[in-house]
């Protein structure tokens, strides 16, 4: 028999790989790379943040200084200068033998679903929730369960009502991804104060939390309760997501299954990249760069905001005033299921992301994400406007 007379070979998959789905935003994105579509789907930091001189200028100090030693393989825990750097940053007291670099926060979130859901274990979201942690959750087969959610965070009734035997509750309490909002202080204590009653541990994503416009966000819930919970932050939002690096801050009892499950998973980050970052870092960097993205970032958010009253106000369109981050939130028209006017959107020229791939567990039909960052203003403009004039055809 002839090697291409062989029937392929039939790969016999596992089953997490069957629960495994190709990311919903990435299939939209594919649509909006088409030349001329105005985009509010991505989820990307805006390239005109990235501060590439200041990477140049670190990545020759590294090399000249550190050379060897960034291109060698290094400690899983990570490059101890930016585990200081970070457990210095944070507005609570952390040790930095409890902070362990990730490569992005996205495997943070890849390590806590190894380390915590076993097939069937049941985990408590948000009313949406970040997509990507329900991607990295899936392949360990959790019984995800959706805790109702208002303006002000997480309802506390539903909490209690569903927490028995929960693993963990996965929260972002500043500037959601996707709504935008922000869970107030009140909400925070309170929550904190029925975790701990409860016995439930607390997974708090934080890429967001640097980006306010007017005001800083209340305290961390890790912040009231570091013994009951794990932390996750980027450096994507606030440096360049292309470095892939993130960090968690995990108790004592936790840390060393994380580390381990880290070291079967990549070994370390790149220690380049660790380097880089703690190099510019060095003299409070962040407090000079971060004010001009929030500056950035509100303007657009307010570039957006007078777009859809202008182009919206006769529509019976509805949407949120996020005090910081990069997305916004909305809600259609009675009757429009913003699935179905995705591709109508995108014979206008624009794209958004439908709300309904947010929810664990099916959502409202009539919800749409809008990232209001890489656009320019003048883009914001037109895109709204094509948005509004879709919305009209759809519903005649
Ligand atoms: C809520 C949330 N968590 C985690 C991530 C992952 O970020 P990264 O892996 O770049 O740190 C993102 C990215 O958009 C996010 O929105």
């Amino acid at each position: 028999m002839k090697l291409n007379d062989l029937p392929p070979t039939q790969w016999a998959m596992a089953r997490r790989a069957e629960k495994m789905n190709p990311s919903v935003i990435r299939e939209i994105l594919k649509v909006t790379e088409r030349p001329g579509i105005i985009s509010f789907a991505g989820g990307l930091p805006s390239p005109r943040t990235f501060p590439v001189s200041e990477f140049r200028a670190a990545c020759e100090a590294v090399l000249l200084h550190d050379g060897a030693a960034a291109l060698q393989y290094a400690a899983s825990e990570g490059y101890a200068p930016l585990r200081e750097a970070v457990a210095a940053m944070l507005p609570w007291a952390v040790d930095p033998a409890q902070v362990l670099i990730t490569t992005g926060s996205q495997q943070g979130l890849d390590l806590i679903a190894k380390v915590l859901i076993d097939s069937d274990s049941r985990i408590l979201v948000e009313t949406p929730t970040y997509l990507g942690a329900l991607q990295a959750f899936a392949p360990m087969e959790p019984a995800v369960v959706s805790v109702a959610s208002d303006d002000d965070g997480i309802d506390l009734g539903d909490f209690a009502a569903k927490a028995a035997g929960a693993r963990f509750l996965y929260v972002l309490p500043n500037f959601q991804n996707p709504t935008g909002r922000t869970m107030t202080e009140a909400r925070r204590a309170a929550l904190s104060q029925r975790a701990m009653e409860l016995g439930v541990p607390i997974v708090e994503d934080n890429p967001y939390g640097d980006l306010w416009f007017d005001a800083p966000p209340p305290a961390p819930l890790t912040a009231r309760n570091p013994d009951g919970c794990v932390y996750l932050g980027s450096f994507s939002k606030v440096l360049a997501p292309g470095l892939r690096l993130g960090f968690m801050v995990a108790p004592a009892n936790l840390y060393p299954k994380l580390l381990q499950a880290k070291q079967a998973a990549d070994l370390h980050s790149p220690s380049f990249n660790q380097r880089m970052v703690a190099e510019v870092l060095k003299d409070g960097f962040l407090d000079r760069h971060v004010p001009t993205i929030r500056a950035l970032y509100k303007s657009q958010r307010n570039a957006m905001l007078a777009a859809l009253q202008r182009e919206m106000k006769d529509l019976d369109v509805q949407w949120n005033t996020p005090a910081g981050g990069m997305f916004l939130w909305a809600r259609l028209p009675q009757g429009i299921d913003s699935v179905k006017l995705l591709p109508e959107a995108v014979d206008k020229g624009v794209a958004f992301v439908p709300g309904s791939a947010f929810y664990a567990e099916g959502g409202d039909p009539r919800t749409i994400r809008l990232s209001f960052v890489t656009a320019t203003a003048e883009q914001i403009d037109t895109g709204i406007a094509a948005l509004a004039a879709a919305i009209r055809e759809h519903r005649q």
